[in-house]
């Protein structure tokens, strides 16, 4: 590991063994990945596993869907990138806005960090304010670094944003009547490991509209997930902005913000823009996930296959007291809770051993390659995994 030329093994963090397996796993455990197909994937080793990790929830139809592989197919062989923006830029935006009619007007991005810093840009410029309020991941940019961890940010920028409590009603309320007229934007994660409750959603849609600021939606992990319109469709709370991401393509590289046609005009009044946003693969792969997602209605098997495992893991919990502790998240992205990290690690590793990578502190996500039998099949392993020890 220490000998990678890739510091800190890989580029990508909740992708280093230590994330998926903890500190001491060693080098019997699975590191790097040669293919990946439906919901199992292959190591270096050859040894097939079938994953829950689904590519950190980029995935919800599946590796490889073979629609969404002939899309991109179709566009690599008409050129990835040109002079022009490709047609595929509007025709995408069009289909996302009849599917989520908030987003009035769409940007495209090639990451969900970056979306989300747009749209909080956005939302500086529509208020000439500075200070944010945030809620759950929104990504590794500077601007939502609040807290102590991670060296490199300078205290200028810490100091314009602060961490929001989620599903605190009372708390939400007074810190933004606190920040009042110095408030841009309140943007939320509207999971964070539970469901929302609906008066904490009502309090942030109205608490935001008597500040004047501007309400975000980071919705990277449940749009396309929780509905394709993600929880502002579920929960019926319509943000002023909303990011999506991950699932939106399915794996290929895309990320949008988008919503208030007025908000959205201050792109024009501001510097947004990538090279790469706009090559016409992840473009196409996108146009086609959405296709799938409606003809297959696959947010309703997402939530039947993910109720199943949810289910199951509570039986789990019960069966195995005292060492899981909890089960957390919802159908669609849940996890266990373990008495103890060391218990956690145990698990991941022998799930590893008899061929399943389930997250030990972090979202599981079904997707539409895994069925009843799967999830069975997944609960029995843990199930095994767990008497072992
Ligand atoms: C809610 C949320 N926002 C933003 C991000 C950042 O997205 P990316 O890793 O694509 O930059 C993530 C990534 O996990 C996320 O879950």
């Amino acid at each position: 590991m220490n000998e990678s030329r890739v510091p800190g093994f890989t580029s990508t963090g909740s992708k280093r063994p230590e994330a998926l397996f903890g500190p001491d796993a060693g080098t019997a455990v699975p590191a790097r990945l040669t293919r990946s197909a439906g919901c199992r994937v292959w190591d270096a080793d050859g040894r097939e596993y079938v994953d829950y990790v689904m590519g950190l929830g980029a995935v919800a139809l599946g590796y490889g869907h073979p629609a969404v592989t002939a899309a991109a197919r179709r566009a690599v062989e008409a050129g990835v990138v040109g002079p022009l923006p490709p047609v595929q830029e509007e025709e995408l935006a069009e289909a996302l806005a009849a599917h989520i009619p908030w987003l009035e007007r769409v940007r495209f991005l090639k990451t969900g960090a970056e979306a989300v810093a747009a749209a909080v840009r956005l939302a500086r410029v529509a208020t000439g304010r500075d200070h944010v309020l945030g809620c759950g991941y929104h990504g590794w940019l500077d601007w939502c670094q609040g807290s102590a961890e991670g060296a490199g940010i300078p205290a200028a920028v810490r100091s314009l944003f602060a961490e929001l409590p989620f599903n605190d009603v009372a708390g939400t309320r007074a810190l933004i009547r606190e920040r009042g007229h110095q408030l841009a934007a309140v943007v939320v994660e509207p999971v964070v490991v539970a469901e929302p409750r609906r008066e904490w959603l009502e309090t942030l849609r109205a608490e935001t509209t008597r500040a004047g600021a501007v309400l975000i939606f980071d919705e990277i992990k449940t749009a396309f997930r929780l509905a394709i319109g993600g929880a502002a469709e579920r929960y019926g709370v319509r943000p002023d902005l909303a990011v999506l991401g991950k699932a939106l393509a399915n794996g290929f590289p895309l990320a949008a913000v988008g919503g208030r046609a007025e908000l959205m005009a201050g792109a024009e009044r501001t510097w947004i823009s990538s090279t790469l946003a706009t090559e016409g693969v992840a473009l196409a792969a996108a146009r086609a996930t959405l296709d799938v997602f409606v003809r297959e209605r696959v947010c309703e098997h997402l939530h039947r296959v993910g109720t199943r495992l949810l289910h199951g893991l509570h039986d789990v919990q019960r069966r195995h007291a005292a060492a899981v502790t909890g089960v957390a998240g919802l159908a669609e992205m849940c996890f266990l809770h373990y008495a103890t990290d060391e218990l956690s690690c145990a698990v991941a590793v022998r799930c590893a051993r008899r061929g399943l990578l389930f997250k030990r502190t972090a979202y599981n996500f079904v997707s539409l390659a895994h069925d009843e039998g799967t999830i069975d099949h997944t609960l029995a392993t843990l199930d095994a995994a767990l008497h072992e020890i």
